[in-house]
């Protein structure tokens, strides 16, 4: 497993077999445990119980579903079922359906024949291109960081984050936490304040986690603790990653990014958003109720789990029997509040005219 390298890989292919492998992100941090996905159903139930998770790994590990769902069979009826089925696994990360869309544009061309090994071509680049576009994110989000080091007077450069957006998130590097790595491997002292990101803590348990695995200083606050450190001054810039982007400029991102973005703007705070192309959705239209939120489990809001003085997991109830409870795993932040995207391409505004000088004019017919 490629975790002892200094940049490890969330997904990777098995030596031996049309499998791959991921780091199962269920049991972080607990335990740094690696499980093998087989199957189409492997892939999907592996997205669905968040075994991945975060946009970019998502799309990733779907590719590499599509890959697998072609092993018995690669005829028109089996290539829309696993489309079908990889697609119903979560509705709001962009990246799982620009890689759908590109898979099935791009594998109906072929021969049935010749789909199953197309397919696991096309995954393997997916997988490089992820790695190669948060390496760039990196450089150019650390130039933000820099600029604020070369101001300061003394101390790190604080930047807060939400949720995970590191190298979990994707295949390798991330995209909000690959500048803060950039930076810091060129020299540059930063600290990052990390919100645990309830209710399912990807903060306290998957940013935490990479942070020190990757030796970069950092502090867990609750969520509700960023107005009061960015209006004390202790935040320097803000950077999250988002689920889906809309052309004008909406960020969708993880539950509580909108309410940090808005403790920004009343702070003077620059919030920055870290994002491939492939988060970007160029058909959906801006507007109320245009992105499919995700609602998850009420359980997970009505308990807390984590392990006990034992180690082993534990889950408490942490409201009065009977309480219901309402979950939206996402929310979304108008692009007024967002002082910029940063992208492969370079760092630009979050507007329509941004995102075509960064990436260029929607593709007539972009699919769904
Ligand atoms: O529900 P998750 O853990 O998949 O949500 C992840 C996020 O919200 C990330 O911030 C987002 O996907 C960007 S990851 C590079």
């Amino acid at each position: 497993m490629p975790v002892e390298t200094t940049r490890p890989r969330t997904i990777w292919r098995s030596r031996d077999a049309e499998t791959v492998e991921i780091i199962d992100q269920t049991r972080l941090p607990a335990a740094l445990e690696t499980r093998r996905l087989e199957s189409l159903e492997d892939a999907a139930a592996a997205i669905r119980t968040m075994q991945v998770r975060g946009a970019p790994l998502i799309g990733v590990t779907a590719a590499y579903g599509v890959a697998m769902g072609l092993a018995e069979s690669n005829d028109d009826a089996t290539l829309a079922h696993v489309i079908r089925t990889l697609a119903a696994t979560r509705p709001t990360g962009r990246d799982l359906f620009t890689v759908l869309d590109k898979m099935r544009l791009t594998l109906v061309g072929f021969p049935p024949a010749e789909r199953k090994a197309a397919a696991w071509r096309m995954a393997d680049e997916l997988a490089e291109e992820c790695v190669n576009k948060c390496r760039a994110i990196g450089r150019n989000g650390a130039e933000l960081i820099e600029r604020i080091a070369n101001t300061k007077k003394e101390g790190p450069v604080n930047v807060l984050t939400h949720c995970n957006a590191g190298w979990l998130a994707c295949v390798e590097w991330g995209t909000a936490l690959a500048p803060v790595y950039v930076a810091a491997e060129r020299g540059c002292n930063v600290h990052v304040w990390v919100g645990e990101t309830r209710p399912r803590n990807q903060g306290a348990a998957l940013t935490c986690w990479e942070l020190k695995a990757g030796g970069i200083p950092h502090t867990l606050t609750v969520d509700s603790a960023t107005g009061h450190l960015m209006s004390e001054g202790r935040v320097d810039i803000a950077i999250t990653g988002a689920d889906r982007v809309l052309r004008d400029g909406t960020v969708c991102n993880k539950i509580g990014t909108y309410m940090k973005a808005l403790a920004a703007h009343d702070n003077g705070v620059p919030f920055y958003v870290a994002i491939p192309e492939s988060t970007v959705d160029r058909v959906t239209h801006p507007g109320s109720g245009a992105i499919p939120i995700e609602e998850r489990d009420e359980e997970e809001v009505l308990r807390a789990s984590g392990r006990n003085a034992s180690g082993s997991h534990a889950s408490i109830a942490v409201a009065p029997p009977a309480t219901t409870a309402f979950n939206p795993a996402f929310d979304v932040t108008p692009p007024n509040l967002v002082r910029g995207l940063v992208t492969e391409a370079g760092v630009g505004p979050a507007t329509e005219d941004g995102i075509v000088a960064l990436f260029g004019p929607a593709c007539e017919g972009q699919p769904e």
